[in-house]
């Protein structure tokens, strides 16, 4: 049996969808051991609805450390869903090809400090660009640019909203977060 740490900043409806995964045997042999929030946030509460241990540790320069103290010795795999802070340097290292993280938005471009949630989503729209999607990476000290997993791409239309393109984005990432995290976990 894998065990996954999740972090998350917010609604945690990645959370739920890896919780649900788990459960319905979308991501087998693999159960979510500890949620760690960085904030109140909801994601907090659906830890606490499926009795998973959920902590708070305060966003600032001590987060990577605190939790590094925190982690169980036994996780598997650290996974990012939502999750705002910047783990640092020294954090990212010692857990080296063991955390990833969800980015709504085709990585490499649209990513890096500062492009998260709709800030990612206004500045698609306001490119033009023809397609967005959705990435899963595996997080290293540089913010968005650690190797890619797996990513899936939809056509903007021309009627798109922050709204709608946020909804197609979630809709995308609940396919490829389980399947991303599958292919982790046979790998570590
Ligand atoms: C997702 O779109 C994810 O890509 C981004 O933040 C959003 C989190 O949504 N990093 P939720 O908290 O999982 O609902």
């Amino acid at each position: 049996m894998k065990n996954i740490t999740v972090l998350v900043s917010g609604s945690g409806s990645n959370l739920q969808r890896i919780i649900d995964g788990v459960e319905n045997g979308d991501i087998p042999n693999a159960r979510v051991s500890l949620v760690v929030a960085d904030r109140e946030c909801f994601a907090l509460q659906r830890a606490e609805n499926h009795g998973i241990k959920n902590i708070l540790i305060k966003r600032g320069k001590d987060f990577s450390s605190e939790l590094g103290k925190i982690i169980p010795e036994n996780t598997d795999l650290i996974v990012l869903a939502g999750f705002l802070s910047i783990l640092n340097r020294e954090f990212c290292e010692s857990f080296q090809g063991k955390i990833i993280n969800i980015h709504p938005a085709l990585l490499p471009k649209f990513g890096g400090k500062g492009m998260w949630g709709h800030h990612v989503h206004q500045a698609v729209l306001a490119s033009g660009e023809k397609e967005s999607g959705a990435t899963v990476h595996f997080v290293t000290s540089g913010v968005d640019e650690g190797e890619i997993i797996l990513q899936k791409s939809f056509e903007i239309s021309d009627t798109e909203t922050l709204e709608s393109l946020s909804e197609k984005i979630h809709k995308i990432e609940f396919e490829i977060f389980p399947q991303a995290i599958n292919s982790v976990l046979n790998r570590v």
